[in-house]
């Protein structure tokens, strides 16, 4: 029998994890978060009081923690990014969809971020579903993107080249260490729920394997469109000390800049994956 309350969020993806305390979650409701996890793709957590080490415990007690090489750390705790908007930036952090990580040879299996101060109106997430965005692909397109791979970098978005806008520059580092690429199958076997999921990603995809940027540019653009369509996806409001835990391989998000003049601070800790491997056909 449960000990917990879930939620559905009755959209395409998501559920709402109630009044959890991360230090006293025992290994029976752990296992069930890892089902829901598996299950919603994305899931939210309300009102957690949580300091950032009992965040890292939580956290490793899912993955271990990869440590994000790009983004400024919390003070005091490497493991913690901090994704920051101050009232003076123009720009935000994540503001286009994108999954994280998609640049690494073994992506990212997901990231759990935490609100510590949040805008009086706006600053929502939006996460989309790749699992859905891809079953209601035409079975001739669904066979054509199981045969492909895509590449995807992270030189143009963190290198020493990238046009990071100015006001984001100083919550960005290590441009030296953006040189890793990585190729991947356009359509993983998600890892935790056995399901083909979308694997492209309009922020670190470069072009599909064999075919030109130009070559590649119409599909993955028709890709981006379909993926980001409002029935795959769901708009998620924060509240103060809410959590949201995504799963990087079978989603997307976008973080909206709508809170001009107001300042918006997450934690964001991000965990390990294992290697994708294609859906098969
Ligand atoms: C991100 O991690 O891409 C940003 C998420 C957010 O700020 O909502």
């Amino acid at each position: 029998m449960s000990t917990l309350s879930i939620s559905q969020t009755g959209a395409a993806l998501g559920a709402t994890v109630h009044g959890l305390q991360p230090s006293q979650v025992s290994d029976a409701q752990l296992a069930e978060i890892k089902q829901a996890y598996a299950d919603a793709e994305v899931l939210f957590f309300t009102d957690l009081q949580m300091e950032p080490q009992e965040h890292i415990d939580f956290a490793q007690r899912f993955a271990q923690i990869n440590i994000n090489r790009f983004f400024t750390p919390v003070e005091g705790f490497a493991e913690i990014a901090e994704v920051r908007k101050e009232p003076e930036q123009q720009n935000n952090i994540g503001g286009g969809w994108h999954t994280d990580h998609s640049y690494d040879q073994v992506p990212a299996m997901g990231s759990m971020a935490y609100a510590r101060a949040l805008p009086n109106s706006g600053g929502d997430t939006l996460f989309a579903s790749m699992t859905q965005a891809f079953a209601a692909l035409s079975p001739g397109l669904q066979e054509t993107l199981l045969g492909l791979n895509a590449v995807h970098s992270s030189r143009h978005a963190f290198g020493a080249a990238a046009p990071v806008p100015k006001d984001l520059r100083g919550r960005f580092g290590n441009a030296d260490q953006a040189l890793q690429d990585a190729v991947h199958p356009m359509v993983v076997k998600h890892p935790l729920s056995g399901k083909p999921a979308l694997y492209v990603n309009p922020g670190f995809t470069l072009h599909i394997e064999g075919w030109t940027a130009l070559e590649s540019a119409p599909l993955l653009q028709f890709l981006y469109q379909h993926a980001a369509k409002p029935e795959f996806t769901y708009r998620y409001k924060w509240q103060p000390n809410s959590m949201a835990f995504w799963d990087n391989r079978a989603t997307w998000h976008y973080a909206l800049n709508d809170y001009p003049g107001q300042h918006r601070l997450l934690h964001r800790i991000t965990l390990e994956g294992v290697p994708l491997a294609a859906a098969a056909s």
